[in-house]
Parts: C-alpha cells; sequence; structure tokens
C-alpha cells in the first residue's frame, strides 16, 4: 500500500464506532476508561487535535479508519494519547507519518516539547518512539483520577 493513498484529517463524531474497534483490535482500551467519555471529552478540548488517517477501502472506494493519534497541547507541554495503527497495517510508516502530523499541529501552536506515556514493559512501543528521536526520561507518571468512568 502506498502512503500517498492514506489521508490524515480531524476525527469526526462519525469515527468513533471505528476508532473504538480499532483501539480494541489494538489492545489499548482500559478497563477503567470509557472510550466514548474520551472521545466525548475531547470534542470539548482541542478537538482539531484529534487525528485520524483514512484510506480508501471496498469497491466503493469507502474510507476505512486505519489510525488514530488524541493529541493536546496544555500551554506547556504536548501530549498524545490513544495512537494506534491497525494491526494489518502496522509497520509500513503510518504511525511515523501520523506522529509527524502531530508534532507539525503542536509546533504551529508554538509548542515547546510533547510527551508521550508508554508502560516501560511495552518494549515495541519503546523502540517505536526512540525511531521518531524520543527519549526515555527519568520521571515517574503519577495519576489522580478526578472522575471515574465506570
Ligand atoms: C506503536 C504503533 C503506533 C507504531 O505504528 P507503525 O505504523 O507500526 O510504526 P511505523 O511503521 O511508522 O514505524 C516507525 C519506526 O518504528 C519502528 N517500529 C515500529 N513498530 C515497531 C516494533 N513493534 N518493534 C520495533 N520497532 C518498531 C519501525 O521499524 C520504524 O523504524 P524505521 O523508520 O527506522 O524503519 C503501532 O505498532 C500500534 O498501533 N501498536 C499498538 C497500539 C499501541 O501500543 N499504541 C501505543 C500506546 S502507548
Amino acid at each position: 500500500m502506498s502512503l500517498s493513498a492514506l489521508h490524515v484529517r480531524v476525527f469526526q463524531p462519525e469515527d468513533a464506532a471505528a476508532a473504538v474497534a480499532l483501539w480494541r483490535d489494538c489492545g489499548v482500551l482500559r478497563p477503567w476508561n470509557d472510550p466514548y467519555k474520551d472521545i466525548a471529552r475531547k470534542a470539548t478540548v482541542q478537538p482539531e487535535l484529534f487525528l485520524v488517517v483514512t484510506a480508501a477501502a471496498g469497491p466503493a472506494a469507502q474510507e476505512a479508519l486505519v489510525a488514530t493519534a488524541m493529541a493536546g497541547y496544555d500551554g506547556h507541554r504536548g501530549s498524545v494519547y490513544y495512537l494506534a495503527v491497525a494491526p494489518d497495517r502496522q509497520r509500513l510508516a503510518i504511525g511515523r507519518m501520523l506522529m509527524a502530523a502531530v508534532e507539525e499541529r503542536l509546533l504551529a501552536l508554538g509548542c515547546p516539547k510533547l510527551h508521550v506515556l508508554v508502560r516501560s514493559s511495552n518494549l515495541q512501543v519503546l523502540d517505536f518512539y526512540r525511531k521518531l528521536g524520543y527519549q526515555a526520561e527519568e520521571a515517574l507518571c503519577l495519576g489522580k483520577r478526578l472522575i471515574p468512568d465506570q
């Protein structure tokens, strides 16, 4: 598949079911996160930074959603969540292309640095980010849930 057949655009509400199915296939769903609530929240804050990659698919050349990245910029750092490429489209440089699109948009907003959260056990994703120029930093991520989803 040629990369030119792919299209990066902003997530639209009609993409929700396909995005959640993709996240399920990619193993990025967590029981404590309701993906539909995550999508609804993103619609209220910088929705233009929620990107998807589509490819023409099927006889009617319908769009298939093949990748997602939910990015944001808080005025100090940028972040990316729900980065996922469909399993049958991985290792084709789509993740690299999508992260380049995210970085381009964050840079245009004046974002000086991007942080990504990767489980330390997820060695393959660590390799992916290293290839893109990201370096591990000495910091522990702490979290506090403000709104339980379940
Ligand atoms: C991580 C992920 C987004 C990478 O997307 P991708 O389209 O397959 O990656 P690319 O093809 O753009 O790869 C970019 C570079 O990373 C490397 N890379 C990608 N996946 C890799 C892997 N599993 N192991 C080692 N290196 C990998 C590629 O070799 C490539 O290097 P190169 O440009 O020097 O050849 C994809 O594997 C994925 O969706 N994984 C499941 C969901 C997930 O874990 N998301 C991250 C949550 S933190």
